[in-house]
């Protein structure tokens, strides 16, 4: 398999076409942006630990009945996938209160969501993300009726196979975003699992282990990667050794 030309290049990820029209490559660059685009940079060796980590939660999801577009790692910053027809949904499943949930309702910032709560965005720049409905996703022909309980059937999947994984590490899987697409009909969750699409925060500090240290300047955006990307590649208890 080798990599032909680039199909699209999106804030942080770029995907080539390879000489099997099956296979996508994508590459996970160190870009970072934040805001809808509004706050941007580039940070060197970003794009390693999104691509580590994606490329492990990928695998571990596989392993837990979960499909997803994941076929094999390419380099240290990129992963050989199926090449699928994405759904623009943003599907958000939300453990815990943060972000636009606590500005938009009135939600405390913190305060546990169970059942956890999903929320679906448009994934569209020129309409700045709105959130959907059910209806409103038919409407749009986005997804039919079975399609959609799949998708959420299996974000919820998702977020229990990824909390417990995180939880025996020590850490809160706050929020995280998922996206699906679909490959002979068949849904797969695409995209990437990474620190730029959840919300993780520390169990005993509280402390933000994902690109919120970036919106908000809450430290060293790298170490905090480095240091997160450690916890979660190692077995529970091992992640200071
Ligand atoms: O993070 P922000 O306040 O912009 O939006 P949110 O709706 O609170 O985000 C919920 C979760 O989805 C966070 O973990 C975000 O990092 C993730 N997300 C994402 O990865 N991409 C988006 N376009 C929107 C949210």
């Amino acid at each position: 398999m080798k990599q032909v030309d680039l199909l699209y290049s999106g804030k942080a990820k770029s995907v080539y076409r390879t000489d099997d029209p099956g296979v996508y490559i994508m590459k996970f660059r160190d870009d970072i942006t934040a805001f809808d685009g509004g706050k941007k940079d580039t940070l060197g060796g970003k794009g390693r630990y999104n691509a580590e980590v994606s490329s492990f939660f990928f695998r571990y999801l596989e392993e837990n009945g979960i499909k997803t577009h994941y076929l094999s790692s390419v380099d240290p910053t990129a992963i050989a996938v199926r090449s699928l027809t994405m759904i623009p949904l943003e599907v958000i499943v939300r453990n815990v209160a943060a972000g636009s949930i606590v500005r938009n309702y009135p939600f405390r910032e913190g305060e546990v969501l169970d059942p956890a709560v999903i929320v679906i965005d448009y994934k569209s720049d020129a309409h700045h993300d709105p959130m959907l409905n059910d209806d409103l996703i038919y409407a749009l022909g986005l997804a039919t009726p079975e399609e959609l309980d799949q998708i959420k059937a299996m974000a919820l999947a998702v977020n229990i196979v990824l909390s417990e994984y995180l939880a025996a590490r020590g850490i809160t899987l706050v929020d995280f975003k998922l996206e699906f697409g679909k490959t002979n009909d068949e849904i797969v969750v695409g995209d990437e699992i990474s620190m730029d699409s959840m919300r993780l925060w520390d169990k005993e500090t509280g402390a933000s282990l994902d690109k919120d240290v970036y919106r908000f300047n809450k430290g060293d955006v790298m170490e905090t990667y480095a240091g997160v990307a450690k916890r979660i590649l190692s077995p529970p208890g091992e992640e200071s050794a």
